[in-house]
């Protein structure tokens, strides 16, 4: 997504708590943007509000795009999930992506801009169980996310700030790639018999983020090789 936006032309800040991969530090001189990564701890708000006040100072309060994108998943049972396993993944999947949609709300609101767009990384664990997964509580997470999204867009339409969810299927990457056997076996439930790449969900992105979705908001795109229509 960091790289569909920078080829579309903008400038791109990244929270993690780990360094982004090589790729991200080509992006600046590839696309002619600029680029800046933060440490920054989603679960905390203190570390949420100094990323934000680094990245105003950085990029000159210039946000108009925001995507919360942090996510952590736990493989465990219902009977087995501890309050512990639980509250990690709402502080990250839940509390994580609310705090920092409200704090790029806030400074979108304060910008006075009128073209915001926040884009909250779903799943489509937010109306299905996972396939060879114990996912009660990473489902729940994500079925927050969801839910949060359209109150959320009423509220900020006054300020010119659409809010929209993107819904990814069985996508490999760093969360996925460690269930090999998973992969193989959820491509019986995708339409065209294929994992997605990241590169998939970049197009889903850029249109978000752009005035093509200009009349979209409050909504879902479930980018997921037809999974949930399947
Ligand atoms: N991979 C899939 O099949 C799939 C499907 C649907 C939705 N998603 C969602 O997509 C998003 C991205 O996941 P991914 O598959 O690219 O996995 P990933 O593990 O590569 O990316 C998740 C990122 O979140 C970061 N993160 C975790 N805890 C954090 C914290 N406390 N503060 C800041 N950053 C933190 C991680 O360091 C990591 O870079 C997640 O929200 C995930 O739930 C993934």
């Amino acid at each position: 997504m960091a790289e569909g936006l920078a080829e579309a032309g903008a400038n791109i800040a990244i929270f993690d708590m780990i360094q982004p991969d090589a790729a991200f530090s080509k992006l600046a001189k590839k696309y002619s943007v600029k680029t800046a990564f933060y440490k920054v701890d989603v679960t905390s708000t203190q570390d949420l509000r100094r990323g934000f006040e680094e990245f105003q100072r950085d990029f000159d309060s210039a946000l108009d795009i925001c995507v919360p994108c942090a996510g952590v998943n736990k493989n465990v049972t219902l009977l087995d999930t501890t309050p512990e396993d639980f509250e990690r993944l709402v502080n990250v999947n839940v509390k994580g992506v609310y705090f920092t949609m409200q704090l790029a709300a806030q400074l979108m609101v304060k910008n006075k801009t009128i073209k915001g767009s926040i884009i909250l990384v779903a799943s489509i664990a937010a109306s299905r169980a996972v396939r060879g997964q114990f996912s009660s509580a990473y489902c729940a997470t994500k079925g927050a996310v969801r839910a949060m999204c359209p109150p959320s867009a009423v509220e900020l339409a006054e300020h010119g700030i659409r809010v929209n969810t993107i819904s990814p299927g069985y996508i490999k990457t760093e969360m996925t790639a460690p269930f090999p056997h998973l992969l193989e076996s959820w491509k019986s439930e995708v339409m065209n018999n294929r994992i997605g790449m990241p590169d998939d969900i970049r197009g889903a992105c850029i249109f978000l983020a752009s005035d093509a979705s200009s009349y979209m908001t409050g909504n879902d795109i479930a980018i997921d090789g037809g999974v949930l229509n399947w």
